[in-house]
């Protein structure tokens, strides 16, 4: 097989894997291998319990696993074999030093680029998958190019735009696919490398072609607008509790505006995920350092108003159950950061847990994926609180059932059956709007959906 032809990722996480298993899916010309310094994730990549949860994912990797999708934790040979590679691992806040708590912390990143001169035997073509700050395909060209073996190697930028829950669908039908390479003939020849790999199954004109920097910037700037736009509607649901408006009818209303359009308009606790506050800190940091500090503020206020949904949330939970919650047990439904997956980095749930326990809450907390997280999440906390397999369960007994991730299945659960085992007067805060609120008002609950006026019975 051509060496263009096999195709490397380094990190199997949660965008290393789903990716390459749909290239591996709508490829089979292709050969791809996924490695990993994590022994655990190459192991369950290879099991039949995959390391993440995603809907559709199981039936992706088990149709390409073995065929032409490989997981491995042998790095060098990956490296040696690979005519592509893309660099899919971590890259957090960094925690220490200079830029800490904004900065993207990039030594993953570099161990990367240092493997790959250690034990590359020819030029290759590296793409960062990584969300990086903007300039980084710079960095990542100078250290590639101080390889004493003469190779050659060429940086080319193509971010993912997949969300978690909806990652096979958003990769087999993406809205666009971003390439961005450097404006000279081997890149340019680069970027025709990468556009390739994906025309097998995207549409060309959904396939669009940047400068290097562009790409870069346009990562962290689509994460901004997405999460600008939950913070502006969240920011509405404050004043909508004030003045009992109602944000669902808010944003219908200025949803059909085509101009600004329905998507990502759902009022919530707040967004979560690994992204949207890291890449923004990112955003934010670049601005400080190019001397925008106006621009910085702009962005870091969307994280400060996300900060408060979570707070406001807890304050109005405490505020209507008579100013107290301590001794009380509360269920929280829903710990994973969105529906259909089981991550939790940065879910609202853990602040908002965090704050109740705080109060001296009693908290019982179900999830239909997110529990094994969840346990992680809390394991240093000090407090009253469990989990339970069985929503029914973290019920019984309760004075409130909160809200807090949009599980289709907290639906279809028996409202009757929960009220009949709660303390009274029970109470069920809704961080996310998905309940029938007048239901379960006549069921006899106190509802408190989340930017709408309450419906009480007292
Ligand atoms: P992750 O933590 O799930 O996965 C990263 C993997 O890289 C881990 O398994 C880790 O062990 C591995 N790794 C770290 N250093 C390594 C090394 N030197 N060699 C080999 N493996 C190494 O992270 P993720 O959620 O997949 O995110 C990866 C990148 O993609 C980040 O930059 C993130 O911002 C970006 N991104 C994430 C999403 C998402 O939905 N999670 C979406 C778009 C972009
Ligand atoms: C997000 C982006 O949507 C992806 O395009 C991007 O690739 C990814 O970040 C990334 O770079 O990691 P993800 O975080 O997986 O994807 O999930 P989203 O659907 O964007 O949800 C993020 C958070 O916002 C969740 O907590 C969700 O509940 C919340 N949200 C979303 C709302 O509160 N309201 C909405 O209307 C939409």
């Amino acid at each position: 097989m051509e060496k263009a032809k096999r195709i490397l990722c380094v990190g199997a996480g949660y965008v290393g894997g789903p990716t390459m298993a749909v290239i591996a899916d709508k490829r089979p010309d292709l050969e791809i291998t996924v490695v990993d310094v994590s022994q655990e994730r190459i192991d369950a990549w290879n099991s039949d319990v995959l390391p993440i949860y995603e809907p559709g994912l199981d039936e992706v990797v088990k149709r390409a696993r073995g065929r032409n999708l490989f997981f491995s934790t042998d790095i060098a040979s990956g490296i040696k074999n690979a005519g592509i590679i893309f660099v899919s691992v971590n890259t957090p806040t960094k925690t220490f030093g200079e830029g800490a708590g904004m900065a993207a912390d990039l030594q993953y990143w570099e161990k990367t680029a240092r493997a790959i001169i250690e034990h590359a035997e020819d030029d290759k073509i590296v793409v960062e998958k990584s969300t990086l700050p903007v300039r980084t395909a710079e960095a990542m060209r100078r250290i590639l190019e101080s390889n004493d073996k003469g190779l050659h190697f060429d940086v080319v930028s193509n971010p993912e735009f997949m969300a978690e829950g909806t990652a096979v669908s958003d990769l087999e039908n993406p809205d666009r696919v971003l390439i961005g390479a450097m404006e000279t003939d081997r890149g340019r020849a680069a970027l025709d490398a990468i556009v390739d790999v994906y025309a097998g199954w995207v549409p060309r004109d959904r396939i669009i072609t940047t400068n290097v920097w562009s790409s870069e910037l346009s990562k962290l700037v689509s994460n901004a607008m997405l999460a600008q736009r939950i913070s502006s509607i969240n920011s509405v649901s404050a004043i909508c509790e004030k003045t009992d408006a109602r944000v669902e009818e808010v944003a219908k209303a200025i949803g059909m505006d085509s101009r600004i359009g329905s998507k990502f308009l759902r009022s919530g606790v707040g967004f979560g995920g690994s992204c949207f506050k890291k890449d923004i800190l990112n955003l934010v940091y670049l601005c400080h350092c190019e001397g925008l500090p106006e621009v910085a503020d702009y962005w870091e206020q969307v994280i400060k108003i996300n900060r408060f949904q979570e707070t406001r949330f807890v304050r109005r939970v405490v505020k209507n159950m008579f100013n107290t919650v301590s001794g009380k047990r509360i269920a929280v439904f829903g710990f994973a950061f969105k529906a259909d997956t089981g991550d939790t980095r940065e879910a609202p749930a853990i602040r908002v847990c965090g704050m109740l326990l705080d109060e001296k809450a009693r908290l019982a907390i179900h999830d239909p994926q997110a529990l094994d997280n969840a346990k992680l999440d809390l394991a240093e906390r000090a407090g009253d609180f469990d989990f339970h397999e069985d929503p029914y369960a973290a019920a019984e007994g309760a004075h409130a059932v909160l809200i807090l991730t949009e599980w289709a299945s907290f639906k279809d659960l028996d409202y009757k059956r929960i009220f009949d085992s709660m303390e009274k007067p029970a109470f069920i805060f809704d961080g996310r709007n998905i309940l029938p609120h007048g239901e379960l008002f006549d069921i006899g609950f106190n509802v408190f959906p989340l930017g709408a006026p309450a419906m009480t019975h007292m």
